[in-house]
């Protein structure tokens, strides 16, 4: 019993990392063309550097909608998954439209972006 739950520990650890490593292969497929991972903003948009548990639209220097600006609060897991799911619909009037359909995409973006501090 002990050792089946060990084993199962170690299998969810495992497949932890490799989530956050496809949601890298993820990032640089869907968002790169639009967020930067280093302090400064893209044209396109803000740098998501630090974004897990930032202030929502807290980028300095990034002029975002009124939309996504009035939100208030931090980024959560959840609402990073919900924002990625559908950004219109978690903040009607947002500047982004790339959305994520597939949630085990989803799951491993924001796996990823959490490594990204
Ligand atoms: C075509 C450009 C574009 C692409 C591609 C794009 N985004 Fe965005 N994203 C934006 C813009 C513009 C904003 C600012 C939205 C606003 O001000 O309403 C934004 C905002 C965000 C925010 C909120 C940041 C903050 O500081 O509060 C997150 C999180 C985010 N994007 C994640 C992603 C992820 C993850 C992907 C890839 C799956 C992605 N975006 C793809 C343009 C893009």
């Amino acid at each position: 019993m002990r050792v089946l739950l060990t084993a199962s520990i170690v299998l969810t650890a495992l497949a932890g990392a490799a989530s956050a490593q496809d949601g890298a292969a993820l990032f640089n497929a869907q968002c790169k063309s639009c967020h930067t991972l280093t302090a400064a903003n893209s044209p396109a948009g803000p740098s998501l550097k630090g974004v897990a548990g930032r202030k929502i639209a807290g980028a300095p220097g990034y002029a975002y909608s009124k939309a996504l600006s009035a939100k208030g609060g931090t980024w959560t897991d959840g609402q990073l998954d919900a924002y990625l799911a559908g950004p219109a619909t978690f903040a009607p009037g947002t500047k982004m439209f790339n959305k994520v359909a597939d949630p085990k995409a989803r799951a491993a973006i924001v796996a990823y972006l959490k490594t990204q501090k």
